[in-house]
């Protein structure tokens, strides 16, 4: 069985990689308190003691809204964590793979594909794509976007956040004008699982099969679940956006390489988790 290193193992995409591909891989989850990556020598000590094939990185700082403010906190993990992961990966020969988002991209040209040129407009996005620059060609990049689940306690998600609010009869203001793609995480579970068998330095999208207005996807899930639809209002990117830190307005992102895996439309994913849900 391969044996995958995890940084970010405790995190929403993460724990639940671990739950559906432990029968596939032998993980081995990286502690915060064992290893913070933005230590060098932590890193370099911890990783040296450990056997692995290869390095599954997670981990990250991923408050968008946080990073405006904390700029160099965002740098240090998601940049210079990287960097230090990836010299002690380097120098072991084994294999790594950085999980980075959609946030690379202005959002001013869709669609993305793997071929599209970054141009993060958040410190957030920069921060993701000074890793990814980083990796460069000394790894697999992966990048997902607005990852969801059925359960997790710890980290709400774009869905499970939107279905709470409208489970407690919460008025929503959701932007008409934009695109974003919501990807299931078992899709990404799965999609990773073979991506992590036939390792090669190159970059992926490992996204839902349809992009959606942040409007569309929460009348989807009120649609779904059977929730009251008339909560469910309209606003502009313009003025939800005044003053907050902005995601890519059309983050139409796309695959042309994923010819290994079928991702779910964002209905198929909702269907899946009502099951889920019922079991
Ligand atoms: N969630 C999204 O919407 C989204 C969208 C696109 C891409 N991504 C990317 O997907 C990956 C996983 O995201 P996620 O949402 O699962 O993350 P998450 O739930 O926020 O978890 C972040 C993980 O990173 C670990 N971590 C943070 N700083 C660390 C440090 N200095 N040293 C070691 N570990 C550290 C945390 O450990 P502790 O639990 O100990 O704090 C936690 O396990 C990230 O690379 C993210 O950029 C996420």
């Amino acid at each position: 069985m391969k044996k995958i290193a995890v940084t970010g193992a405790s995190g929403l995409v993460g724990t639940r990689i671990i739950e559906l591909l432990s029968d596939k891989f032998e993980f081995i989850p990286l502690k915060q308190e064992n290893m913070d990556i933005t230590d060098k020598d932590s890193v370099n000590s911890y990783l040296k003691s450990i056997s692995f094939d290869l390095l599954l990185h997670l981990a990250a700082y991923t408050n968008v809204v946080g990073a405006e403010t904390e700029k160099e906190k965002a740098f240090l993990i998601n940049e210079t964590g990287t960097k230090n992961l990836l010299d002690v990966v380097q120098s072991v020969k084994k294999e790594f793979l950085y999980i980075s988002t959609d946030f690379v991209f202005d959002g001013t040209t869709p669609p993305y594909v793997e071929t599209s040129t970054p141009n993060p407009i958040s410190v957030y996005g920069a921060s993701k794509y000074a890793g990814e620059k980083v990796v460069g060609n000394n790894g697999m990049i992966v990048r997902i976007s607005y990852p969801y689940r059925s359960v997790y306690e710890i980290k709400k998600d774009i869905f499970r956040t939107l279905k709470g609010l409208l489970e407690n009869g919460k008025t929503l203001s959701m932007v008409d004008d934009s695109l974003m793609v919501p990807t299931f995480i078992d899709d990404i579970a799965y999609g990773l699982g073979y991506l992590m068998n036939n390792y090669s330095n190159e970059l992926f999208h490992l996204v839902g099969a349809d992009a959606m207005s942040p409007y569309t996807l929460a009348m989807s899930i009120a649609k779904a679940f059977g929730l009251n639809e008339s909560l469910v209002g309209k606003t502009t990117y313009d003025v939800y956006f005044a003053n907050k830190a902005k995601g890519p307005r059309y983050s139409d992102i796309r695959s042309n390489k994923n010819t290994f895996y079928k991702m779910h439309t964002f209905e198929e994913g909702l269907s899946l988790i009502k099951n889920q849900l019922s079991l």
